[in-house]
């Protein structure tokens, strides 16, 4: 037997669910059964009628789904896939923000860590965030931890007043400007999807912004025949499978979530088997995170 079949062989034995992201290694995403955004994943996981989940992204992903399913088991292949923007997120810098600004409302980015989960008002995805800020009536936010992410959230709600976290990721901030000036005079019919954890000299470059999912979509649905991806490259699996007559183009710096390709067939199937490593979280933290995924869950759908 093949590692795919015995995957697939211990997935029913043990009535296992498996969630991948869009970033992670083609080969996850073909094997898993459901793959999306993050935003899509929690709600996948939180559905889900399977006792055992087998989540394959970064920590804070599988963390989430079990701050909405403390019931279920939740494994994740490898215990080191943490996400570096999630870590800059300090509780010590966010009370300082708090107390200068006491009334502001705390909207965090779901790529965040347990402890400051625990003291937000809301957590929000880059597909939910639009619905949700429209659903807040405080005007001004404290957003967290991703400062590109906050500034497009500003741009696009210009009656509210954010205050932002000085967080990025490193694998998108990493793309400069120059470089996507010139793949688009290089490729002058191509449209630049770009995922809004990117810089604003890098947005504003853009023909799209959206979520992981969202770019996905657009291409998809798009008479244009050519884009310029501007996120982490495992999207391109879904874009070709998708669009198999279109043209991908990734940015030559290279858009690679080390975290996400921590994931493996083989560690996916040495999980299944010793059902390792399961996400086990600090019970009062969970409660109390929890508060800000179901706010998150129902102002997205109001
Ligand atoms: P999405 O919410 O678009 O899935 O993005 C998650 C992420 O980690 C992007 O870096
Ligand atoms: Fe974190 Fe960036 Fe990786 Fe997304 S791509 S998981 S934000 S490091």
């Amino acid at each position: 037997m093949t590692l795919k079949e015995d995957i697939l062989k211990l997935k029913v034995e043990k009535n296992a669910l498996i969630l991948s992201h869009l970033y992670e290694l083609d080969e996850i995403q073909e094997i898993a059964d459901i793959v999306g955004d993050s935003y899509f994943l929690s709600k996948k996981a939180l559905e889900s009628t399977n006792d055992l989940i087998v989540f394959c992204g970064v920590q804070f992903m599988a963390e989430s789904a079990k701050i909405l399913s403390p019931n279920k088991k939740i494994l994740i292949p490898s215990n080191e896939t943490t996400c570096p923007m999630a870590d800059m997120a300090s509780l010590e810098k966010l009370e300082i923000l708090k107390d200068k600004h006491p009334n502001a409302k705390i909207v965090t980015y779901i790529n965040s860590n347990l402890d400051i989960k625990a003291v937000s008002d809301v957590c929000v995805t880059s597909s939910s965030a639009k619905n949700i800020l429209a659903n807040i009536d405080e005007e001004e936010i404290i957003f967290l931890p991703d400062r590109n992410l906050g500034e497009y959230l500003q741009e696009q709600n210009p009656n509210k007043k954010f205050i932002l976290y000085n967080g990025f990721c490193p694998t998108h901030e990493r793309i400069d400007k120059e470089e996507i000036v010139n793949l688009k005079n290089k490729y002058r019919d191509f449209k630049v999807l770009v995922h809004p954890e990117c810089n604003k000299g890098v947005r504003d470059l853009a023909d799209f912004i959206g979520s992981t999912s969202e770019l996905i979509n657009y291409s998809a649905s798009s008479p244009f025949k050519g884009f310029i991806v501007v996120t982490e490259e495992g999207v391109l699996y879904k874009m070709k499978l998708k669009s198999p007559s279109k043209t991908f183009i990734k940015t030559t710096t290279g858009m690679i979530c080390p975290n996400m390709k921590k994931i493996t067939l083989e560690n996916l199937y040495t999980c299944l088997l010793n059902e390792e490593y399961e996400i086990i979280l600090h019970e009062g933290l969970r409660v109390k995170a929890l508060k800000s995924l179901e706010n998150m869950h129902r102002l997205s759908s109001k």
